[in-house]
């Protein structure tokens, strides 16, 4: 039997997945090794790429192979900007909106988003975001209130309720994945662009560990990413650019 689409681009970005979960900026924001700073830094950075990710988005939601993917309740733009605002304006945490710069990774990725112009392309950066915030990043939401007492108003980020409940959600999401081809799609366009994505995204949190205070002890030597040998889909591993 062919494999569906939605396993064959899980499959085809198993291992970068894997890199980009592991950047040690990462690995110590979720195990509790930095501060609610790194958190509103992260946030920030989100500010430019979700504005260029959403506006992309307007721009293809008539466009009859992104359409079926064009949903308002997933935008997170607005949220990330209150977001911020919450935790810059809370006496608690003591953060200075100019502390808080945006990288050179950071624009790059918005200056790349606003550069697409494929629908494919689209997807795939819609993909790595929403279905990523929908899976790992309900843990980092509920990880950010855990370890750095960051309250449920500034954590709206990962708030999804608009949606109905997530597991329906992704799994109809993977049926317009599966999909692409019938509406005219071309399918390698949105593996590629979706490594890049993710490439991106690496890029990004690896410029973040300097930028954000990772005292050294007790960090696990093996945090760094380790692309080595073929991926899932059979294919050398993307080389580490984090
Ligand atoms: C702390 C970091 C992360 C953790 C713990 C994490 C964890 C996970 C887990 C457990 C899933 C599987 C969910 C499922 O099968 O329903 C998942 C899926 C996904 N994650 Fe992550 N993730 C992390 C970071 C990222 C980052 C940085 C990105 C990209 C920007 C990303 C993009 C995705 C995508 C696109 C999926 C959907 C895969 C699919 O089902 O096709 N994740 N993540």
């Amino acid at each position: 039997m062919t494999e569906l689409f939605s396993a064959r681009l899980k499959a085809s970005t198993a291992t970068i997945h894997d890199e980009v979960e592991h950047t040690n900026f990462m690995v110590d924001l979720m195990e509790g090794r930095l501060d609610a700073r790194a958190y509103a830094l992260l946030l920030k950075q989100y500010t430019v790429i979700y504005a260029a990710l959403e506006a992309k988005s307007r721009e293809f939601a008539e466009d009859p192979i992104f359409a079926p993917f064009h949903d308002v309740n997933l935008f997170r733009g607005e949220r990330i900007v209150r977001d911020l605002q919450e935790l810059i304006g809370s006496a608690e945490f003591t953060l200075n909106d100019s502390d808080l710069p945006i990288t050179g990774g950071a624009e790059a990725y918005a200056r790349h988003l606003g550069h697409i112009d494929k629908p494919e392309q689209v997807i795939a950066h819609h993909y790595t975001r929403y279905l990523g915030d929908l899976s790992g990043g309900q843990a980092i939401g509920a990880l950010m209130g855990r370890h750095y007492d960051i309250p449920a108003d500034a954590l709206t980020i990962w708030d999804f309720t608009e949606l109905g409940k997530t597991k329906p959600y992704k799994d109809s999401y993977r049926l317009r994945l599966n999909d692409i081809a019938g509406t005219g799609g071309n399918e390698q366009i949105v593996i590629d662009e979706t490594m890049t994505a993710f490439e991106l995204n690496g890029e990004l949190l690896s410029e973040l560990t300097s930028l954000s205070e990772r005292p050294t002890a007790d960090r696990p030597a093996a945090a760094g990413p380790t692309a080595a040998g073929p991926t899932a889909a059979g294919r050398p591993a993307a080389s580490s650019v984090f």
